[in-house]
Order: structure tokens, then C-alpha cells, then sequence
């Protein structure tokens, strides 16, 4: 399901803002200030029940009142989402008059937003990198989610049995181990390869429109297991017995996987500046995006904040024949307009908003 119109109350800094969506690209412009940030992160908590900035939702409710509510509409399936966070009590989220947890709300309305922290992907901790493939697929798979429990379970209790020093009972978690683990590597594997698959597609066709797009061409990008795959993780599992007892704790499997992109055999945060590095993960989120749309029949939302910034003027170029090439929702931000200008206005499928004019 996808949003195709959005109500606020009281987020943030607007007391009441209704948005229409296109079923692209829709672009929310003004200056500093004006409530851009606010209506991307209200698109987010409505489709995921929780903020992208920060863990107190209570400060999302607009100073002097009691709660916010986000109403979303998708005309297509006819459902309402509505999402209220009153003052002291936890948020409550309905579809369609009944209320759902926080999963089945991220299943129904799946969203990804690329913020600062995405931008810098490939400079930040190992275990970001692994959220972001890890999103996609608990989206994409009830199947991945199981096994993603009965993987982190296993696991905690592996590493307590570590603790204590007793190897005999750690193996006794081996078996759940591995058999949710190398599930689990191999939905990974797949989700990687596949947008792989829609990157290439995606920066041939940017290259099509300006050489400086050549550079993301070269880029490859592959997911390290977290352990030797070719011998399997329980033989790992085996080899790793002295190294586990004397970190008291498991060091190999896929709680330890990494996606590595690089380019001409160097990394990629080593070579890239760091507008070449926002426009790859960019270029990346969306490949994921589209991916995701093709292969496993979603539509999710890709929100993205602030779009020029770090870019310059020939990076910007460079990127905007991407939107022609979206596949689902994607709602970005820039302080300033880029339409006429920039952006070819007979793509009839982008929405621009002045948002300065709305509130
Ligand atoms: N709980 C709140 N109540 C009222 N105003 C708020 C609240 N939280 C943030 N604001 C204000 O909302 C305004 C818009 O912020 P933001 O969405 O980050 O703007 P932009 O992204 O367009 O620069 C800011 O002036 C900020 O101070
Ligand atoms: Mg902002």
C-alpha cells in the first residue's frame, strides 16, 4: 500500500497541513525553518511508528498542545492510517479503524528514509549498513523476520553460555545457529545482488545523460557473510571454539556481515569525496527501492532530506535524470525549488510543494 495523501495535527511545527503525493516524485521546497524535515519525519513515523531523529516522540507534538495525529489516505486499496501520540501515553496506530502493532504498520506502508547518516553509509559502523539491507528484507519476507529472531535468539543465549565460560552448552545453541544463520545470509545474498542488479541499470542510464556519472559505474558492491561461507557456519562455528572462549562472546556468522562497496579494488570512503559519496548512497537506497517494487511486489516510500546539500552544482545534474527513473513514492526536500530550472516539468509525474505556501 502507498500513500497518496497525508493530514497533519499538531507535528511539530504545523498545527494543520494536508499534502497530496505524487505516485513519484514529489519535492518539498522553502527555506530554513519553514517544516521540511517536519513533514518527512511525520511521512515516517506514520510508516513506522517511530522517528528518524530522535526516540522522544513526545517532542513531535507541537509545543502548547496535547497530541499529534497523522492521517494518511491511499486511494488505490481505499485505506486510512491514523497515527496519535497523546501526551504520557504510548503511540496508538490504526488501519482502517483497527489498531496494529508497530511491524504490521512497517509491513503495510514499508518506508526508508535517507538521512545524513545514510549519506555517509560507507564511512559509518558496519552494523548500519546491516540495518539497511536488514529493513529491506524484513519488509520483503515474513520468512527473513523468523529467521532473524530465531538467529539474534539463539545467539544471546550462545554468548551467555561464552560468558560463562562453558563451551559445551554454547554448542548447544549450534544448531538453531546455523540453520536460521545461513538463512538468513542467503536472503541477504540475494537482496544485494538483485538491487545490484537495478544499480547498474540505473547509473547506465545517468551516464547516458552526463559522464560525470561514470565514476558510479565502477562501483561494486558485496555483502561479506560475517564468516566463510564456502565451508559453511557451523564448520566456522568449530574452528572459532579457543577465539569465541577467549572474547566470551560468538565472532563469527552473520551478526558480523558488512556490505563492502568499492571501487577499482579501493574502498570507497577511502576514494570517493563526499558528494560522490551522498549521491552513491542515494543512487544505492534507490536501486534498494526499486528492487524492492520488482522483485517483491512492494511500493515503498523513500524519503530523502536535503537533497543538495554537499552536492554541488555538476553532482546535482548528475543525479536529477534519476527521477525519471523511480519507481515508487519518493519525497525529498531542497531548499530551493529545482523545477523549471533543473528538472524537465514535462515529467508530469513530479509534485513540487512550496511549503512556506502550505502551512
Ligand atoms: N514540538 C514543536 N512545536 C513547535 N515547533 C516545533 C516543534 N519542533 C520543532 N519545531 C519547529 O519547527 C520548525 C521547522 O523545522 P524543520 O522541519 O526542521 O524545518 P526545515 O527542515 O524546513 O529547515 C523549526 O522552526 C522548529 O523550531
Ligand atoms: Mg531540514
Amino acid at each position: 500500500m502507498a500513500f497518496s495523501k497525508i493530514e497533519l495535527r499538531n507535528f511539530r511545527c504545523f498545527e494543520r497541513l494536508t499534502l497530496d503525493l505524487s505516485p513519484q516524485s514529489t519535492l518539498l521546497y522553502g527555506k530554513n525553518g519553514c517544516g521540511k524535515t517536519s513533514i518527512l519525519e511525520a511521512i515516517f513515523v506514520a510508516t513506522s511508528g517511530r522517528s528518524f531523529r530522535t526516540s522522544n516522540l513526545e517532542s513531535l507534538i507541537k509545543e502548547g498542545a496535547e497530541a499529534f495525529v497523522i492521517k494518511a489516505y491511499d486511494d488505490l486499496s481505499g485505506s486510512i492510517l491514523e497515527i496519535k501520540k497523546q501526551k504520557t501515553l504510548p503511540i496508538n496506530i490504526k488501519i482502517n479503524n483497527s489498531k496494529v502493532t508497530a511491524s504490521e504498520l512497517v509491513r503495510a506502508f514499508p518506508s526508508f528514509s535517507i538521512d545524513s547518516k545514510t549519506f555517509f553509509y560507507n564511512d559509518n559502523a558496519p552494523e548500519y549498513r546491516r540495518k539497511h539491507i536488514d529493513r529491506g528484507l524484513f519488509v520483503a519476507s515474513t520468512e527473513y523476520a523468523k529467521d532473524w529472531f530465531g538467529y539474534f535468539r539463539a545467539l544471546k543465549q550462545r554468548n551467555s553460555a561464552l560468558k560463562l565460560g562453558d563451551i559445551s552448552q554454547a554448542r548447544a545453541y549450534d544448531e538453531a545457529l546455523v540453520l536460521n544463520g545461513e538463512k538468513l545470509n542467503e536472503l541477504r545474498f540475494s537482496l544485494v545482488k538483485d538491487t545490484q542488479v537495478v544499480y547498474q541499470e540505473l547509473v547506465q542510464s545517468l551516464v547516458a545523460e552526463n559522464d560525470r556519472a561514470k565514476i558510479f559505474c565502477e562501483v561494486t558492491a558485496e555483502l561479506f557473510p560475517g564468516y566463510d561461507s564456502s565451508i559453511g557456519l557451523q564448520t566456522n562455528l568449530n574452528n572459532a571454539h579457543a577465539n569465541d572462549l577467549r572474547r566470551r562472546s560468538t565472532t563469527k556468522g552473520p551478526h558480523k556481515a558488512d556490505i563492502i562497496f568499492e571501487s577499482k579494488g579501493s574502498l570507497i570512503k577511502d576514494k570517493f569525496s563526499r558528494g560522490e559519496q551522498k549521491l552513491l548512497s542515494i543512487i544505492w537506497s534507490m536501486s534498494q527501492n526499486i528492487m524492492l517494487g520488482r522483485v517483491y511486489n512492494l511500493s515503498p516510500i523513500l524519503l530523502l532530506d536535503d537533497l543538495s546539500s554537499e552536492l554541488d552544482s555538476e553532482m546535482l545534474e548528475c543525479f536529477l535524470p534519476a527521477l525519471k527513473y523511480i519507481e515508487n513514492r519518493f519525497i525529498f526536500s531542497n531548499i530551493v525549488d529545482l523545477f523549471g530550472s533543473k528538472i524537465d516539468d514535462s515529467n508530469q509525474k513530479l509534485k513540487k510543494f512550496h511549503v512556506e505556501q502550505i502551512t
